[in-house]
């Protein structure tokens, strides 16, 4: 039997209905950005800078992550493109460091869900119909709610499976 089911037997169901998953699942759903160690924009990299999504998230149509780029790709630009700003400076003290830039995750499904890029994007899905107008955002924000019922709204309407094995492993 699968790990899914044996807790859902024990009761651990319950206790998430009631409270700690439902309060994980919904936490970032406000819409509200988190703070971020850098003041990145995907509005200015986007359409100022012309770059496109896999050009950073270069995993998102090969595996389950998309990835959030390494700091390699920021600095083949920034090692020369806007030395003289306070946030390029951060960044290059962290690339010279070695330890690397913790970005604040935006999006977080809980455990006991299964979710793979790959698949949605060999599928044509887009980047926008799941995360929204990136190319808008100064801040990232999930615009989504990344509930059940969006996720099997959207597999019913595209005949992608929706038994609950799909999605809990
Ligand atoms: C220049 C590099 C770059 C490009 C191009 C880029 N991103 Fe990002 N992306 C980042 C960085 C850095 C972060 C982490 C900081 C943040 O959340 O703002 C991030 C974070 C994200 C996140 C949130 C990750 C999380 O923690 O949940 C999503 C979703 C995302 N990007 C989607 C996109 C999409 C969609 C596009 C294209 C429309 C795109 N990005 C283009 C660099 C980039
Ligand atoms: C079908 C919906 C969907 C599509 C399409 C989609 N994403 Fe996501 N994305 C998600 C979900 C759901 C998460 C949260 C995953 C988790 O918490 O395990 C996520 C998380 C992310 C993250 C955080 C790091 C990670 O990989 O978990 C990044 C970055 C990201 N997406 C970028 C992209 C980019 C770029 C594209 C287009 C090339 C894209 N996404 C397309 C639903 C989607
Ligand atoms: C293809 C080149 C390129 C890449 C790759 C790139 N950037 Fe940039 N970035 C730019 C340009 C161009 C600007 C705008 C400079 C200006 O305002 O004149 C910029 C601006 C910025 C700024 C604003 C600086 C300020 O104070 O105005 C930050 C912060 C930044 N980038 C962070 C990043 C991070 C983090 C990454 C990697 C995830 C990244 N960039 C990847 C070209 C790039
Ligand atoms: C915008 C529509 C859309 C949304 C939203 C969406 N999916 Fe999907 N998903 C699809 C489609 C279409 C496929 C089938 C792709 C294929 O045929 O390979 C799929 C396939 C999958 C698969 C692979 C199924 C298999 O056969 O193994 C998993 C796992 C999955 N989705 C999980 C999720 C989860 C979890 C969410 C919510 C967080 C979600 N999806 C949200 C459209 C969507
Ligand atoms: C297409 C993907 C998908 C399928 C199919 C799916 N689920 Fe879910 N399920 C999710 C996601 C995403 C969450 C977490 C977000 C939330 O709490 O709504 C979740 C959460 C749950 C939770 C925790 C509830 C809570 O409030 O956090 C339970 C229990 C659950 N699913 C049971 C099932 C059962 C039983 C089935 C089959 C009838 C099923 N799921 C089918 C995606 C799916």
């Amino acid at each position: 039997m699968n790990k899914f089911i044996v807790l859902a037997l024990t009761g651990y169901f319950g206790l998430m209905l009631l409270g700690f998953a439902g309060l994980a699942g919904h936490w970032h759903a406000t819409g509200l950005p988190p703070v971020q160690p850098i003041a990145f924009s995907h509005q200015l990299h986007l359409n100022t800078v012309g770059l496109n999504c896999t050009h950073c998230h270069q995993y998102a149509d090969q595996g389950k992550q998309a990835t959030v780029p390494a700091m390699s790709i920021c600095m083949a630009c920034h090692k020369n493109v806007k030395t003289d700003s306070p946030e390029i400076q951060k960044l290059s003290q962290a690339w010279e460091g070695g330890e690397g830039v913790e970005w604040v995750k935006v999006h977080d499904l809980p455990w006991h869900v299964h979710f793979t890029h790959k698949r949605h994007i060999k599928a044509g899905i887009e980047c926008q119909s799941c995360h929204g107008e990136v190319q808008a955002m100064e801040q990232m924000r999930q615009v989504r709610s990344l509930e059940m019922g969006w996720c099997v709204s959207c597999h019913r309407l595209n005949a992608a499976p929706t038994d609950c094995l799909t999605c809990h492993k």
